[in-house]
């Protein structure tokens, strides 16, 4: 597959066949992940491939009142867990299990979940001392999720990253023995896709691009 083609056609996947991924192709995969840029270069990433069912279902467990309330908040019309000007929401307006996710409910036969952890002791938070929440972190370990995800695809899987896992992750990170000093980024669920959209609904360049400032004129 050609990179552009993988860019641009790498869609959300949240529903998979029942063909088991085999372990060398998620070796494969991984792989090709390791050559994600970081910070330093000092790839601050480990992978815990959760095959135990039990497990698995204990993070999905964990991992459900997350996305309730996910969804309970998107109901205002907020973003959810925003750290800007978030509005007071009603915990007690949270249905459990109003909304089925397939991801969660079906974690015990998901082909492949990757626990994606990032050592912050290895990451230069250049933001850290900002009077904000710090993004930059960020940055070290998300583009080697998104070549999880675009290895994947080129081998005619799909999946998709999530963290919902780091919202409770006092729980997750005790279910994978998760490092001091080292926090969950990501839960990557893979497989071979029931249905791979390919045509993603994204802005157009003009709409976020501008010329010299922030405010400028639209970049053509
Ligand atoms: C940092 C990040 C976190 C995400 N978290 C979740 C998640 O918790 N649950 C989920 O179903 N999808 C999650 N996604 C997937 C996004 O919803 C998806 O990339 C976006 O809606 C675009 O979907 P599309 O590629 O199908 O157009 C996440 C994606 C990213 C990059």
């Amino acid at each position: 597959m050609e990179l552009r083609d993988g860019i641009r056609t790498t869609g959300a996947v949240r529903g998979f066949t029942d063909q088991a991924v085999d372990d060398e192709i998620l070796q494969a995969i991984l792989d090709d992940a390791r050559f994600a840029p970081s910070g330093g270069n000092r790839q601050p990433w480990r992978v815990a491939v959760v095959q135990d069912a039990n497990t698995r279902v204990k993070l999905g467990e964990a991992m459900k009142p997350v996305w309730d309330e996910y969804v309970a908040i998107s109901a205002t019309g907020q973003t959810p867990f925003t750290v800007v000007d978030a509005a007071p929401y009603q915990l007690a307006s949270v249905t459990p299990g109003n909304v089925p996710n397939d991801l969660l409910d079906n974690i015990a036969t998901v082909p492949v979940v990757l626990a994606v952890a990032a050592d912050l002791g290895s990451i230069a938070m250049m933001d850290k001392d900002l009077d904000r929440a710090t993004i930059t972190g960020g940055a070290s370990i998300y583009p080697f999720c998104w070549s999880v995800l675009l290895s994947a695809r080129s081998r005619g899987l799909g999946g998709v990253i999530t963290t919902f896992a780091s919202r409770v992750e006092p729980t997750t990170g005790a279910l994978l023995n998760l490092p001091d000093n080292w926090a969950l980024a990501a839960t990557i669920f893979l497989g071979y896709p029931i249905k791979q959209t390919t045509k993603l609904t994204r802005r157009p360049v003009e709409s976020f691009t501008t010329v010299n400032t922030f405010d400028g004129l639209p970049f053509r």
